[in-house]
């Protein structure tokens, strides 16, 4: 495949949609050709099934619901957005992707990372990021950013569930330090945005 494929992971409130969007400005300003989406979600059905997933009034959805749910809305997102875009050559960068299952449904529901990552490869025709930047923030700092907006049926989830999913994060990382970079996400925006750009840069670079 000819394009890069980026990931943001982090917990609720680490700020990875404004970093997505400070890194599409520049890299738009440098000419290159990008393509951000986000997930759950992407084309109709993806976000038809996310809006199942994040609906509060969804409350008795059981794990193994919600698992497939996810995987059956990235396959579709894969399918359909992701794979012609790096075919055409595009950086694609995905607000979450893979990670998030294995730490919301396996750090935060407890589900079987066998299971998660066997079903996950089904899903995604066995695609894998090639950078994903971890912005890792404690959790209470990210809950006291959403403070004010009103939330989904994940964010809802108690404090203990998030701090699972922040430590399923950091194993994550650990274990695939060939792409994961991560990043203070309780520094300031500014310097979270060149942090990025560096290692954007060097890995262009290299390539
Ligand atoms: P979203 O509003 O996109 O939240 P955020 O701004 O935090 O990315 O909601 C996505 C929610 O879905 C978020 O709480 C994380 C959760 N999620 C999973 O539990 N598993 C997954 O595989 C994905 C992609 C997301």
């Amino acid at each position: 495949m000819k394009g890069v494929f980026i990931t943001f992971e982090g917990v609720e409130g680490s700020g990875k949609s404004s970093q997505i969007k400070l890194l599409e400005q520049y890299l738009h300003e440098q000419g290159i050709d990008c393509f951000v989406t986000r997930e759950p979600g992407g084309p109709p059905i993806s976000e038809a099934i996310r809006k199942l997933l994040l609906d509060v009034n969804n409350a008795e959805m059981v794990a193994e619901t919600e698992l497939l749910l996810y995987l059956a809305s990235r396959a579709q997102h894969t399918a359909q957005w992701i794979i012609p875009a790096l075919e055409q050559g595009k950086i694609v960068i995905c607000d979450r992707y893979t990670d998030s299952s294995l730490a919301y449904q396996g750090g935060g529901r407890k589900l079987s990372a066998n299971v998660i990552n066997t079903l996950t490869s089904f899903a995604t025709r066995n695609l894998k990021p090639d950078i994903t930047f971890l912005l890792d923030v404690d959790v209470e700092i990210g809950q006291k950013r959403i403070r004010n907006r009103k939330l989904d049926r994940l964010e809802e989830e108690s404090l203990n569930f998030h701090k699972q999913v922040r430590q399923e994060y950091l194993k994550l990382a650990k274990r695939h330090q060939d792409r994961y970079i991560i990043i203070d996400g309780s520094l300031g925006m500014k310097e979270i945005h060149e942090l990025i750009v560096l290692h954007m840069t060097s890995y262009l670079r290299s390539l």
